[in-house]
């Protein structure tokens, strides 16, 4: 497709056809929203045509198929237009069908000459029959959930075999929301309460968030780096339960391990509040960088080492206090910023990630010293991933033993500790995405 800068429909096209070709939707939106072509409001607008078509896939392709073209045989740029447009006509009351099926025909007549009359053929046939979704009759099955809330089905069967339908659906609606930007403040040059009047004066609508300590939520259009604060390293970009998980780190730790590091969060935060000398590995060659660029952004020092955490390059003897195993996950607690990922995770992910958590944490293990902890994190719900995990460790390691984080979370968070003393985060019931966190502590 053509690259005009200056229209957010098009913009948002040519981003959801390189989602399809296996982009991540926050990275490809970073480049055209960070230039000076959109306004606030043609941000805002290309950044929902992007998260909302991605969440709401699923239901868009249930009515191509049920229009008799089945998305998996259309040309990926004329299905991706037509899930748009679909998004719009059933999700976005206050765009007007006849403006959204006009504004796609006329893309296609400009970008994908051919299409035009498909385009125009199937929308004009969804409008006639009423915007009929052809839902699946039974209330409360996977089938219709899946369709009425746009997820996969092996998944949503997996979250009513383990929340039930009433709740299942509650999770659904909540994945296809969009998240809040959350910031988190650098304590190292900024209390909270100086970040939100820097911020008031970008000007960027800010306000204390409830659970993280240092963390913000802010109103933003357009790219983080627009703004002077995260710039000048005064804060950073992270979800509220990541911050979570970081805090779950003690204060008093002088040596801490971070295993899975990159882009740095969770290593940028421990280097923020501890006087430790903290040690980041990530197997990823891009992701090293970016936590070396994020360190310098804030100014704290974390020695980066590219290594797979599965065969830590530490000498035997190399102990730390506390090392932070922030396991590569299907991801699924973080379907309302990555809506894409839903799509692309199979069954068969969950044993292949299980295997390789279940690897990690036992090469971490070796390097916590006596009376150290081992934190153990996710972002994802499904037990295999999480439960399982530890209750496996904590059988192949009986030197090891559940540990209670709350005397190191800020008084609101101590409520998300379970009485198993597992942290957990929903989506739909925190309006955080969906961690899971265990810290476990060496005798
Ligand atoms: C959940 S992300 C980490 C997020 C990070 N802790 C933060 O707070 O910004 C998981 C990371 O694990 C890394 N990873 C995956 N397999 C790995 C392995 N075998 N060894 C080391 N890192 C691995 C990925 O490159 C990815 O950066």
């Amino acid at each position: 497709l053509a690259r005009d800068r200056a229209d957010p429909r098009l913009i948002a096209w040519n981003v959801l056809c390189a989602v399809e070709r296996g982009a991540f939707a926050d990275a490809e939106l970073a480049r055209p929203l960070r230039g000076e072509s959109l306004d606030e409001r043609d941000r805002g607008l290309a950044t929902q045509l992007v998260y909302g078509t991605l969440a709401w896939q699923g239901l868009c392709d249930h009515v191509l198929g049920a229009l008799g073209r089945p998305a998996a045989r259309l040309d990926p740029e004329v299905r991706t237009l037509l899930r748009m447009a679909l998004y719009q006509m059933t999700k976005l009351e206050r765009i007007p069908e006849f403006a959204a099926v006009d504004t796609a025909v006329e893309l296609a007549k400009r970008h994908k000459r051919g299409a035009a009359g498909l385009v125009n053929a199937l929308l004009r046939a969804f409008l006639r029959s009423g915007k009929d979704l052809h839902l699946p009759a039974a209330d409360g099955t996977a089938a219709r959930l899946a369709v009425a809330g746009s997820h996969p089905r092996w998944l949503v069967e997996r979250w009513i075999s383990l929340l039930g339908a009433a709740e299942t659906a509650a999770l659904l609606d909540a994945d296809n929301r969009p998240a809040p930007t959350v910031l988190r403040v650098n304590r190292r040059r900024a209390d909270r309460d100086t970040a939100v009047a820097a911020l008031a004066r970008e000007p960027c609508a800010a306000r204390a968030c409830h659970y993280a300590a240092d963390a913000i939520e802010i109103e933003l259009r357009g790219a983080i780096d627009g703004l002077a604060a995260y710039r000048d390293g005064l804060v950073t970009a992270q979800g509220e339960a990541s911050q979570l998980v970081g805090a779950m780190i003690p204060a008093a730790a002088t040596r801490v391990l971070d295993t899975c590091a990159a882009p740095g969060g969770k290593a940028t935060l421990i280097a923020e509040r501890t006087d430790a000398r903290v040690v980041a590995v990530d197997q990823a060659r891009s992701g090293i960088v970016a936590v070396a660029r994020q360190a310098a952004r804030l100014g704290v020092a974390v020695a980066a080492i590219r290594a797979d955490a599965r065969v830590l390059p530490l000498r035997p003897r190399a102990y730390f206090d506390a090392v932070l195993v922030d396991a590569p996950c299907t991801g699924l607690g973080t379907l309302r910023q990555h809506p894409e990922i839903r799509w692309r995770r199979q069954p068969r992910d969950v044993a292949r990630l299980a295997a390789i958590q279940a690897a990690i944490l036992e090469a971490a293990a070796a390097h916590v010293d006596r009376n150290g902890v081992l934190v153990y994190a996710t972002c994802t719900l499904l037990p295999e991933e999480n439960e399982q995990r530890v209750a496996d460790f904590l059988a192949r390691n009986p030197d090891f033993d559940v540990d209670d984080p709350r005397p190191d979370l800020p008084v609101p968070a101590r409520q998300l500790i379970g009485e198993d003393l597992f942290l957990r985060t929903w989506p739909h019931h925190h309006g955080l995405d969906g961690f899971f966190a265990a810290r476990l502590r060496r005798r």
